[in-house]
């Protein structure tokens, strides 16, 4: 049998004995030990502790490892993205400098729908293969589980297609990934006029074959003014709810949608985006078992304000982090990245968002007992970072790569 040790971690992180989602002043507190060990076998981990401990394991040791210097965490867990897709948008983006409004764009035929448009005609091996290199990216920014959509289908066909390449992701994938059937994204031009004839085409036609072929583990719904009302959300996440996919909600990025109230009815896993929220609607969620989930990147790049991370914690809302990586949105899915936008422009502390990026994106993906924290029986899926002063350092160089190596289920992948 083989065992890999890794031996003087500067600092490990996250070092939990249980699994608990964290809320509101939870958050702050990331556990740690200075100066420890790690010992891996059968790609998980098996113990870890401070050095002066490791003589009480007596494991055969394969490898050894020396992260002196270093700060070992476990691997981001992006618990909300749309990787699949045909094309990316970068001429929108020059437009929307250049002047031009959401709502131009989208009447020129941009947007989600510029997107279902390249969809259409992408073939599931030209999908499979760009999303692929995608994720091969995201793992070497230190991504270990990733949640991806559907979304930009619109039509069965269309939204099946996306939704196989993201099995056979499944499939092949070191990494755990979940998969969301997103059908409810926009209205398809020619639904335009007939909103309840798209609704009745997911429910009564992508559903089934959806449950059928076993594709997917989540429910979305875009709820937004102009998109999907909250009444449409909540039909549409019951008929899921009855093919057992629970709900995770596109809620409240671009106005008080109703999006957070349908969450906490439905008992959603997650409402996400929440750009837009007032009192009674971060009270109701501090109130429910729904964990939201913030998605700074995407605000960043929309040019809109920030989603109040710290009065939701404050008021003692269970937050997860995720980088909503999309082409339209938020071209990006580097957790570091959102980590560190977290603390600058949302005030988090560096301890509350890699947290929240971390168990807390595990619990909004239900994948709690894989990874998301440093802890006997999970993955071994680990990011090593270059010898840094401390800990607050990574969201502080914002701009630098300080990671020296990930590990993904105890094998180091670069
Ligand atoms: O999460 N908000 C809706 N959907 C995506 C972006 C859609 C797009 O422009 O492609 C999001 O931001
Ligand atoms: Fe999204």
């Amino acid at each position: 049998m083989s065992a890999t040790l890794i031996t003087n971690i500067g600092l490990l992180v996250n070092t939990r004995e249980e699994n608990r989602l964290l809320r509101g002043q939870e958050l702050a507190n990331l556990p740690t030990i200075q100066n420890a060990f790690i010992i891996i076998e059968h790609q998980k981990i098996v113990a870890f502790g401070a050095m002066e401990n490791l003589i009480h394991h007596t494991q055969t040791i394969t490898d050894v490892i020396d992260a002196t210097g270093q700060i070992v965490l476990p691997c981001w867990c992006d618990s909300h993205t749309h990787i699949v897709f045909a094309a990316s948008r970068e001429n929108e983006f020059v437009d929307k400098i250049k002047g031009k409004t959401y709502a131009e764009i989208a009447a020129s035929g941009g947007g989600i729908l510029n997107s279902a448009k390249k969809m259409a005609v992408a073939t599931e091996g030209e999908l499979f293969d760009s999303t692929w290199k995608r994720l091969q990216e995201l793992i070497q920014l230190g991504t270990g589980a990733i949640e991806i959509k559907s979304g930009y289908g619109l039509s069965v066909d269309a939204e099946i297609k996306m939704l196989r390449v993201i099995k056979a992701l499944k499939q092949k994938s070191p990494i755990p990934i979940k998969a969301t059937f997103l059908g409810a994204h926009t209205y398809p031009l020619e639904f335009k006029e007939n909103h309840q004839g798209y609704i009745d085409l997911i429910i009564q036609q992508m559903l089934p074959i959806i449950a059928k072929e076993n594709l997917a583990d989540y429910i979305d719904v875009f709820c937004e003014y102009g998109f999907f009302s909250k009444e449409e959300t909540i039909t549409i996440c019951k008929a899921g709810l009855q093919f057992g996919l629970k709900p995770k909600i596109h809620a409240n990025q671009l106005n008080l949608s109703g999006g957070v109230e349908a969450g906490v009815e439905l008992n959603a896993i997650s409402v996400d985006h929440l750009e837009t929220m007032d009192d009674k609607t971060i009270s109701l969620l501090a109130n429910s078992n729904t964990i939201g989930t913030l998605l700074p990147t995407a605000a960043y790049f929309l040019r809109m304000p920030f989603q109040p991370a710290r009065k939701l914690i404050d008021n003692g809302c269970a937050i997860a982090l995720a980088s909503d990586f999309n082409p339209g949105s938020s071209p990006s899915g580097n957790m570091n990245v959102v980590v560190s936008m977290s603390c600058v422009q949302m005030k988090m502390l560096p301890e509350e968002a890699i947290n929240a990026a971390t168990i807390n994106g595990a619990f909004a993906m239900e994948l709690e007992n894989e990874v998301g924290s440093i802890k006997v029986g999970k993955r071994a899926n680990l990011i090593f970072t270059k010898p840094i002063s401390s800990l607050p350092y990574m969201p502080y160089a914002f701009g630098s790569n300080l990671i020296d190596k990930v590990m993904i289920n105890g094998v180091v992948v670069s």
